[in-house]
């Protein structure tokens, strides 16, 4: 990442919401709708243009589930941990992506290609388990499809 570029960044959004009320929230989603997360050199950017501490802006980032400290995977897998997936056996598929894919909720796998994340009721639970890998839903899973799900998508991934 070139950091000029994205204090730049920071600098125009900063200065389309500088006067406006809740200013640090609207700032932080536009640069995570650009980045894809909000980037550390971002946070700090922010902290000096905005006149704010650097904790604030962890306090928000790490107050809301929708903000990313980390760049995204190439495949998203979202996993609900919902009451009815839950009681269906939701944390044990987590447990198996972790072991294959080596990486920790919230978290991305280390060629970038994966992003493990939990979810809160995908609004199918008569479904359950019901997990999405890069927007494709795949429901009443079993641990031992979890395999074939990812490689599915390292196929799919390979083909492009
Ligand atoms: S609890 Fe998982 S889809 Fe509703």
């Amino acid at each position: 990442m070139v950091i000029e570029t994205l204090s730049e960044d920071v600098r125009k959004v900063v200065e389309h919401w500088k006067d406006k009320r809740g200013n640090l929230i609207m700032v932080l989603h536009d640069i995570q709708d650009r980045y894809g997360y909000v980037p550390r050199e971002a946070s700090l950017e922010i902290s000096r243009q905005l006149d704010q501490p650097l904790a604030r802006i962890y306090e928000v980032l790490t107050f809301y589930n929708y903000f990313k400290l980390q760049p995204p995977g190439k495949y998203n897998i979202s996993v609900c941990l919902g009451t009815a997936c839950y009681l269906k056996g939701a944390p044990s598929l987590i447990d198996e992506f972790k072991r294959i894919l080596h990486v920790e909720e919230g978290k991305t796998t280390k060629d970038g290609l994966f992003h493990l994340q939990i979810v809160r009721c995908l609004g199918c639970c008569g479904l359950a388990p019901v997990i999405t890998v890069a927007h494709k839903v795949y429901s009443a899973v079993k641990r031992s499809e979890v395999a074939d799900i990812i490689a599915e998508q390292t196929r799919v991934h390979a083909d492009k």
